[in-house]
């Protein structure tokens, strides 16, 4: 039989589409077969804060297949108002909680089933920590424990069950290898825990701990918790050790938005002792995307120390603040400098913390992506120009603290 041109072409063409619509459907089976298999419901602890808020921004956008639960007490430093752009967001939401109740966490954790937990909560202010340990204990320690059960308990039904790993061994659960995560208990922490340096060398994964503040003891002790039960129990955890971080939506309390707020409004800027103290600060955005690195590729069982490699004493990082926001606001050269008034140090004021991240450079690729010059210009921009946040977050409890903590000085 002689089948016309036109016949043939239009055949051809139907073809070509159930073709095109097999090929799409298959693409979207495929991508649905992805999203299944890479679906994980992800509990973010204290991510109304600082940082677990850059990070729960990062973990919303970027992995659209993930759910992301933010739990938070929404103490002083938690604020909603750092999260308002993923609100929204269908893989987001927000529970609001505390960590130190353990019931309330078996429970949550009974009805989420998360895959993994990212636990950034705590109480994190050292003044605050001199001023009132028992809140830090009972978050930073008890708040922990209660997270490590909670995981342990619905892990542990698992296949294979949770064992401790053998020397040498990864443990027989959890993730397989590098690349992999199934679950994981990563726990977020500070190089406060290694104490204090002289003027050389640098804190590395093995530096032993020497916590000086009920802060960092607070966090030291959950450290230890976190390995505790990786060794012997087997819950895969994962912990990093991270220096001081700046960035926006950080609680006005902290130096660099505390002295922001002041010198815009005139205020002075009390400097601990001389002003002789020595931090790495690192843009929170690059922490944020180290948490990422870490949750996604690092061993089970490992620890990494994340820092800018950018040392500041205190004094100089001051000035350097004083210098943008005269640029900023208009001011003349110097002007805010003469805010500076020098107050009683802190009790037990570690002199200079820095980090040596090598080990997350040579393993896992990362690097700070920001220069300190451009980071601090982009901070005070935003706080700049984010008035009403500021204005909001400078509310009543936090002018009783600042007159408790610096009036008296
Ligand atoms: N800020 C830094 O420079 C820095 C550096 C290294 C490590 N860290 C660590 O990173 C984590 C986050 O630090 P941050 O600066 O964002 O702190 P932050 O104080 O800004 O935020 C802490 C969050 O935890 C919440 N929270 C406190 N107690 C809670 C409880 N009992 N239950 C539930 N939620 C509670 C708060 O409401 C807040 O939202 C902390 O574990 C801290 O130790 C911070």
């Amino acid at each position: 039989m002689k089948v016309s041109s036109s016949k043939f072409n239009e055949a051809f063409a139907e073809l070509n589409c159930i073709e095109n619509n097999t090929k799409m459907t298959s693409k979207f089976l495929n991508f649905q077969l992805y999203n299944f298999m890479n679906s994980k419901t992800i509990l973010i602890t204290g991510g109304a804060g600082f940082i677990g808020s850059h990070l729960v921004r990062l973990m919303v956008n970027k992995y659209p297949n993930y759910n992301i639960i933010n739990l938070d007490k929404l103490t002083y430093a938690g604020n909603l108002a750092n999260l308002t752009d993923i609100e929204n967001a269908p893989n987001y939401e927000f529970v609001k909680g505390d960590i130190v109740d353990a019931e309330f966490i078996h429970d949550l954790f009974d009805k989420y089933q998360f895959d993994s937990v990212i636990h950034l909560a705590a109480e994190s202010h050292v003044d605050r920590s001199i001023a009132n340990p028992m809140e830090f204990i009972m978050t930073n320690i008890v708040g922990t424990a209660n997270l490590l059960n909670a995981a342990r308990s619905i892990w542990k039904t698992l296949n294979p069950p949770l064992t401790p790993p053998k020397e040498g061994e990864l443990p027989p659960f959890g993730r397989v290898g590098v690349g992999q995560t199934s679950n994981l208990f990563y726990h977020v922490s500070t190089d406060e825990v290694y104490g204090s340096l002289g003027n050389k060398g640098m804190f590395e994964e093995t530096t032993p701990y020497d916590p000086r503040s009920p802060y960092s003891a607070s966090k030291a002790s959950s450290d230890h918790l976190v390995r505790a039960y990786y060794h012997t129990f087997g819950l895969p955890v994962v912990i990093s050790n991270c220096s001081n971080n700046y960035g926006s939506h950080q609680f006005p309390e902290k130096l660099i938005p505390l002295f922001i707020h002041n010198i815009k409004n005139n205020k002075s800027l009390p400097v601990y002792g001389k002003g002789e103290n020595i931090r790495d600060w690192l843009w929170v955005e690059d922490h944020a995307r180290a948490i990422d690195v870490i949750f996604h590729q690092a061993k089970v069982g490992e620890t990494y120390n994340i820092g800018g490699h950018n040392e500041w004493k205190n004094i100089d990082l001051i000035k350097v603040i004083c210098k943008v926001m005269d640029k900023q606001l208009g001011r003349p050269e110097g002007e805010s400098e003469k805010l500076i008034t020098y107050v009683t140090d802190r009790a037990g004021h570690d002199l200079r913390y820095a980090i040596d991240s090598t080990k997350l450079k040579n393993e896992l690729g990362w690097t700070p992506s920001l220069q300190f010059e451009e980071g601090i210009e982009k901070t005070i921009a935003w706080y700049l120009n984010n008035e009403e946040w500021l204005n909001n977050v400078t509310s009543g409890a936090y002018q009783n603290y600042y007159e408790k903590q610096y009036a008296s000085r």
